[in-house]
């Protein structure tokens, strides 16, 4: 699916996040005219034009892709540019769409996003919420870097930030430790992180072909009494993986809300 902006675009702040997301919609042929990149630093974004303030232009795209901590220094110039003909678009991580409101009063819809890294390669998961309506066109735009979750509730993008862009490390740990146990079993070292990486890579492409679920994939290696048995069944002792996993997101969640309460007190 070809993205189209509604144009004019602004992408202000266009970091390791936002430029991600150019990157997948480059791939998937998208036309970047009409699309500007704002950031302090000038720096070109291959394909688009890139400058340092803000055009004499009312954008109907606006998406903020800086650091929550810049809300503050950013929002009043840039209040004044958006319009009831804005679609604000936000992946500031903790920031609420009330606070946004209050930021930007004019604002058409306020959508909040949050992306996760393999939107670059049209693979990602992005969560999507907003309390307004009138923002189809952004809804197809996100949707075309892979998975789109809509949220009901804006806690929600709280939790798929735990799973889907936090999520990334979390993974990349455990096939880092599938490699480094392998290294332990007598592997080369280069060997074993190659091999676990691509038993993720292969894992993925074939979950997505088949459409089984981890159940039935666990099911269809694991014969009984064979290796992979055993090996389960350390996983899935009371006090394994899955209680790790949940202690991890808990962690995660609970560090989102404090980052969201300390972005509510400095905006
Ligand atoms: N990284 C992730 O996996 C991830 C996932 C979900 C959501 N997010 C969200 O994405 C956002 C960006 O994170 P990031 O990791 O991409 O950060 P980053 O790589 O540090 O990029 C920050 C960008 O903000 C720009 N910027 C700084 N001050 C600005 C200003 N006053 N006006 C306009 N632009 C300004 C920078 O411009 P210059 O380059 O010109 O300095 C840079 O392009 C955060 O709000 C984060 O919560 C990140």
């Amino acid at each position: 699916m070809t993205a189209t902006f509604p144009v004019p675009a602004w992408l202000v702040g266009c970091g390791n996040m936002a430029g991600a997301m150019v990157d997948g919609w480059r791939a998937g042929g998208a036309d970047f005219t009409g699309v500007t990149v704002v950031r302090p630093s000038g720096t070109p974004v291959e394909g688009i034009r890139t400058i340092t303030d803000y055009p004499d232009e009312r954008p109907r795209f606006v998406m903020l892709g800086f650091k929550p901590q810049k809300l503050a220094e950013v929002a009043p110039g840039l209040a004044p540019h958006v319009g009831p003909e804005t679609v604000l678009v936000s992946m500031l991580a903790g920031v609420t769409a009330a606070t946004l409101r209050e930021l930007f009063p004019n604002a058409g819809a306020i959508v909040r996003i949050m992306p996760n890294l393999p939107v670059a390669q049209v693979q990602g998961v992005t969560a999507i919420y907003s309390a307004d309506d009138g923002f189809d066109e952004i809804t197809a735009l996100i949707a075309s870097l892979g998975m789109i979750a809509v949220c009901r509730r804006e806690e929600e993008l709280g939790v798929i930030g735990a799973v889907a862009s936090a999520g990334m490390a979390y993974v990349a740990r455990f096939i880092e430790a599938l490699g480094k146990g392998g290294k332990a079993l007598g592997l080369r070292p280069e060997q074993a992180e190659q091999i676990a990486i691509q038993t993720l890579v292969g894992t993925g492409a074939y979950a997505a072909e088949t459409a089984a679920s981890m159940t039935e994939i666990a099911l269809r290696v694991a014969s009984p009494k064979g290796t992979t048995e055993q090996g389960l069944a350390v996983l899935d002792a009371p006090d394994g993986l899955q209680q790790l996993v949940d202690r991890t997101l808990a962690a995660a969640v609970r560090r989102g809300k404090e980052l969201a309460e300390e972005a509510a007190r400095r905006n």
